[in-house]
């Protein structure tokens, strides 16, 4: 089970600081959004490489951005240990998700919340972890949509039909009240900003997410 807290709900003035008081998680997860393929606007290669500098913790780094084909390699290349590029905004995700592989990073497709699972089916032997989006991708505190539950089951049996080792990653609305099920309904890796970032002893907090979502799976 990786907790991976999101820095879109960090204070953007004390970035080293932020990463170091979530170091007791898996991974953090940092949004870059281009405004374009969402409508809001984060950051870029330059200040995801001074992060992987600074972070006591691997870079989990989400692209929300149109033409991940031509830029996702530069993000493996500043030092991501992790790279999700958006199905809908990839135009040969196979060959993406090999490119990023042979550069020597985790490679992980993300489908928003009107993606349908099927649709990734060719892709999952080439991933080494999917991303189903519980929101519109694009800002940090909103709820999750109960409909894209159902999808979380469909893509852990869609990853043991193939018996790849792909991890199954849930982004948006993830809280204390929601993890024990969407552990439970397959998902292992969870995203969570605002239920981290906005609680006054991160390490607790990430330490009750981890064991939530390890006893909704018996662990
Ligand atoms: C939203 C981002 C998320 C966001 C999650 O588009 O991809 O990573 O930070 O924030 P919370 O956990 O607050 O929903
Ligand atoms: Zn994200």
């Amino acid at each position: 089970m990786q907790i991976n807290p999101s820095i879109l709900s960090a204070d953007f003035a004390n970035l080293e600081a932020e990463l170091i008081s979530i170091s007791s998680a898996d991974m953090v997860h940092v949004d870059v959004m281009d405004n374009h393929f969402v409508p809001n606007l984060t950051l870029g290669p330059a200040i995801v490489e001074r992060l992987s500098e600074v972070s006591p913790i691997p870079l989990d780094v989400h692209l929300m951005i149109e033409n991940p084909d031509r830029w996702a390699i530069e993000y493996a290349e500043v030092g991501a240990a992790s790279v999700t590029f958006h199905y809908e905004a990839a135009n040969d995700p196979i060959s993406l998700a090999r490119q990023l592989r042979a550069a020597g990073v985790k490679a992980a497709v993300a489908i928003k919340p009107g993606t349908s699972v099927s649709l990734i089916a060719d892709l999952i032997q080439e991933v080494d972890m999917l991303l189903v989006m519980t929101v519109e991708p694009g800002f940090g505190g909103q709820p999750l949509l109960l409909d894209t539950l159902e999808k979380i089951a469909q893509a852990r049996s869609l990853i043991q039909t193939s018996g790849a080792m792909v991890a199954l990653q849930v982004d948006g609305g993830v809280t204390e009240s929601n993890i024990a099920q969407l552990a439970s309904l397959g998902a292992d890796s969870f995203v969570a900003g605002s239920a981290i970032y906005n609680h006054p002893d991160r390490a607790s907090q990430i330490l009750k997410l981890r064991r939530l979502a390890l006893a909704a799976t018996g662990q």
